[in-house]
This record gives structure tokens, C-alpha cells and sequence, in this order.
């Protein structure tokens, strides 16, 4: 069984949204990610909803987190439903205008933006730039005033609150790298208003992904609150509140609070004050809207344990391998076969190579798919060619139709993207 809707059996077989997997892995061959657009869109209207039914009479601005997943299918999808882009690079700003993402819906967050981002930026017109920094503010400013445009700013505070999440996705502590300590902060804003070419205009704070609670986030808006109060007093026209992204999802039992109640708790602690506010998802869009479909190359029977040997591995999706991260992991076709234990490993030269040990998997054999569920985020985006490996396709799914939405690529593209110098 899985938990993720719009991926479920039927008939022991699997489908996502209305067509076999075994379809579309006779045509495109294995591993590849598949993502249902019918899950991505409602995701990003539950999300609508909750917030314009939590403050109605609020300016609310869902900025997807490009990061999760940049595919263009992606980005296309959400920009049609009216989504914005948090952005982190160049390249992103990149991917969500291709997808026709306006500019002025586009937040640049990201810990060290250099210059010809910066100019890019400016040039396209963004709608703000979530500064980490001072010395990021100075040189935000040298180039706006270079190119007599002006940049609109809020920065990124650190709350220094802890999010309860895993220690290498955690952002919002004191110790972390990310935004201007609030302890610092009004200085940071009274030095933005003296700067050229500076607007300022928000406060943005993100503590982390994959929290599971909501007692982080009211703890941070609630310190972010008073922050915007100061800053008022202080004379800065603070006008909008970004208030990151980081609900987490299902990925095996745990028990995530609704959007709604993820509203609300913006609405206690942030609705009095007037603000636009923006929010920055990621993985609460995406993640249950895609899974990375691989085969099971061979089954070795080990001294102690029996290995799932798949198609798939590390280079294609990391998370398990660097965040000790949990994913089902289920046999497309379970129509008659036992539950058996095995370790699902990858076919990376490595023991970090590993997907999941001691798990009950339907009984299978060399050739079966074998479905790791909860990939649509920061799984194609995370991937490499480690071992020189091909990067795997993505394929969207629309009801009964289905599309390659980004192909694999050819040894040749691989190698050939190497050169050698004429000295070697
Ligand atoms: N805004 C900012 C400034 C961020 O840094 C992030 C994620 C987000 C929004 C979106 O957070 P979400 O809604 O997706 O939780 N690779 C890791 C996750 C890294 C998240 C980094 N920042 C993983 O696979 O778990």
C-alpha cells in the first residue's frame, strides 16, 4: 500500500493516475522518476485554499521552491495555476522564467548570490531579493546603483529556533550559516535604508524542511512578528512577511499538520500586521507527487540477508544515503507474490549504496519494477552521474496520458562533455 494519492494499485497492479507503470517502463526503460500533475496541481491548491480561507482578506503569494524540483513541466504547471518561484541561483531564476513564471512573482533567496546573478536578477525585475548578509547587501547595492535600477530587499533572519528536524536540513539555529541573526537585525535594516538603490520592504525567515510540527514555525513567526514591530518603529516600511517554506510530508508514518492549521498559525501570528505574506514550499508540492521507478536487476542471497538489487542508485536519488532518509519501497505488480525482508540496495560501487535495510517487499525477481515512493522532491534534482551513470528521465502523467518531460541522455552527451588539451 502506499500513501501517496493518485499512485495506487489496482488489480495488484500499479497505476499512476490512470496508466499502468508497467506501460510506461516498457517504453522508457528503467529507473525513471514519474510525476502526477494531478497531484502537483491539487497540492498547490490546498495550499491556496487553506490560506484564503484561513485570512481572506490577505495578499498571499505561494513562491514554489524551485530547488524541490526545476523541471520545466514542473515549473509550467504551477506558473499556469498563478505559482511565484523561490529562487537560489542564476539557473533557477532561468528555469522558472522559461516556465513563464513573471519576474515580479520570483523571491531570490540563496546564501551567496555574486554579481552577474545579482545584475540578472535586477535586470529581469524581480520581486525581491531575501539578502543572507551584509557584505550581500553592499554589493546588491553597488550593482543596483550601477545599473540605476532598485533593488527591493528584505532579510533573511535567522530566529535562532530549533526546527526538530534532521541536522543537515536544519537552518534556523544560531549555529546555522544561513540569515542575519535577529539579535542584529535592526542594524542590518538601518544599514539597508542608508545604502543607494536600496527599497526595503520585508522580513523573510526560513528555519528548515521536513518539519513534522508547528511549534517551530509559530516560535519563529512569533519572534518575526515582534522583529516587524521594531523595524516599524525604527521607520522601515515593512510591507511584506516571507515566511519560508518546510512542511513536511508522509513519507512513511508520520503525521503532518494540514495547510490549514499551518495557516493559522501564520494568521495568529503574523495577520495583525498588515503584511503581503509569502510562502516558500518545496517538498509539501512535490514530494508526494512523483516516485522513482526502477527494476530489480538481480537477488543475491547474502551470508545473513537477502539484496534487492536494482537498477536504480545512489546518483539517482541521494536521500536515503545522506539523510538516513525513510521511502517506501514497493513492487509495482503485487498480484500474488509473498512479503519477503530484504536490504534494497543500488548498483553504486559503494555500501553507502543503500535504500533500505530489512524491508518487507513483495517476493521479487531479477526484471520486476520496484517503485521508491515520496521522490518528487529533491530526488531528479539531487541526482548525478556518479559511476557514470546516465541521469534518469522524467516522465509526467495526466490522467490516461503520460510524457517524457525531460530524456535520458546518451553515453555520448556525457563523455563528449569532456575535453582533452592538446598538452595531455
Ligand atoms: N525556502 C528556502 C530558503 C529554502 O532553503 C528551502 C529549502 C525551501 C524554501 C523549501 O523547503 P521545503 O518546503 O521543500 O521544505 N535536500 C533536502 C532538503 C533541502 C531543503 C533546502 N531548503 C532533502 O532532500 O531533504
Amino acid at each position: 500500500m502506499t500513501t501517496q494519492k493518485h499512485f495506487s494499485h489496482v488489480n495488484g497492479k500499479m497505476l499512476v493516475e490512470n496508466i499502468p507503470l508497467s506501460d510506461i517502463a516498457k517504453q522508457v526503460g528503467t529507473p525513471f522518476y514519474c510525476y502526477s500533475n494531478t497531484a502537483i496541481s491539487e497540492n498547490y491548491k490546498d495550499y491556496q485554499q487553506a490560506f484564503s480561507t484561513v485570512l481572506p482578506d490577505q495578499d498571499t503569494l505561494i513562491c514554489y521552491a524551485v530547488k524541490a524540483n526545476g523541471n520545466q513541466a514542473v515549473l509550467s504547471t504551477l506558473a499556469k495555476l498563478g505559482s511565484g518561484a523561490d529562487v537560489v541561483s542564476i539557473g533557477e531564476i532561468r528555469r522558472a522564467r522559461a516556465a513563464g513564471i513573471p519576474a515580479n512573482k520570483i523571491v531570490y533567496s540563496g546564501v551567496a548570490k555574486v554579481e552577474p546573478e545579482i545584475e540578472y536578477a535586477l535586470n529581469e525585475g524581480i520581486f525581491q531579493f531575501n539578502v543572507e548578509s551584509e557584505p550581500e547587501l553592499e554589493l546588491i547595492s553597488q550593482v543596483a546603483t550601477r545599473l540605476n535600477k532598485e533593488a527591493a530587499i528584505a532579510f533573511r533572519i535567522n530566529p535562532d529556533v530549533c526546527a526538530n528536524t534532521h541536522a543537515k536540513i536544519s537552518t534556523g539555529k544560531a549555529e546555522n550559516k544561513f540569515g542575519v541573526p535577529i539579535s542584529k537585525a535592526r542594524i542590518a535594516y538601518n544599514r539597508a535604508a542608508s545604502l543607494p538603490n536600496i527599497k526595503v520592504q520585508g522580513v523573510d525567515v526560513h528555519i528548515g524542511s521536513q518539519l513534522t510540527q508547528l511549534a517551530p514555525f509559530e516560535e519563529a513567526y512569533k519572534r518575526i512578528a515582534q522583529l516587524i514591530i521594531d523595524l516599524r518603529s525604527d521607520g522601515h516600511n515593512i510591507s511584506v512577511v516571507d515566511i519560508g517554506g518546510g512542511l513536511g510530508i508522509t513519507y512513511n508514518d508520520e503525521v503532518i499538520p494540514s495547510k490549514q492549521a499551518y495557516a493559522s498559525i501564520a494568521k495568529k501570528q503574523l495577520g495583525h500586521l498588515n503584511c503581503k505574506i509569502i510562502i516558500e514550499p518545496g517538498r509539501s508540492l512535490l514530494g508526494n507527487a512523483g516516485i522513482l521507478v526502477s527494476s530489480v536487476v538481480y537477488v543475491k542471497t547474502g551470508e545473513e540477508r537477502q539484496f534487492l538489487i536494482l537498477d536504480a542508485g545512489m546518483n539517482d536519488m541521494i536521500r536515503p544515503s545522506m539523510y538516513e532518509a525513510h521511502h517506501e519501497i514497493v513492487a509495482v505488480d503485487q498480484s500474488q507474490t509473498d512479503l519477503k525482508t530484504y536490504d534494497v540496495v543500488g548498483p553504486v560501487c559503494e555500501t553507502g549504496d543503500t535504500f533500505a535495510k530489512a524491508r518487507q517487499v513483495h517476493e521479487s525477481k531479477s526484471g520486476d519494477l520496484i517503485a521508491i515512493m515520496s521522490c518528487g522532491a529533491y530526488g531528479a534534482v539531487m541526482a548525478s552521474t556518479y559511476n557514470t551513470r546516465m541521469l534518469a528521465p522524467e516522465i509526467m502523467v495526466k490522467g490516461s496520458d503520460f510524457a517524457v518531460v525531460r530524456a535520458r541522455p546518451s553515453y555520448d552527451e556525457i563523455i563528449n562533455a569532456d575535453s582533452v588539451p592538446s598538452w595531455v
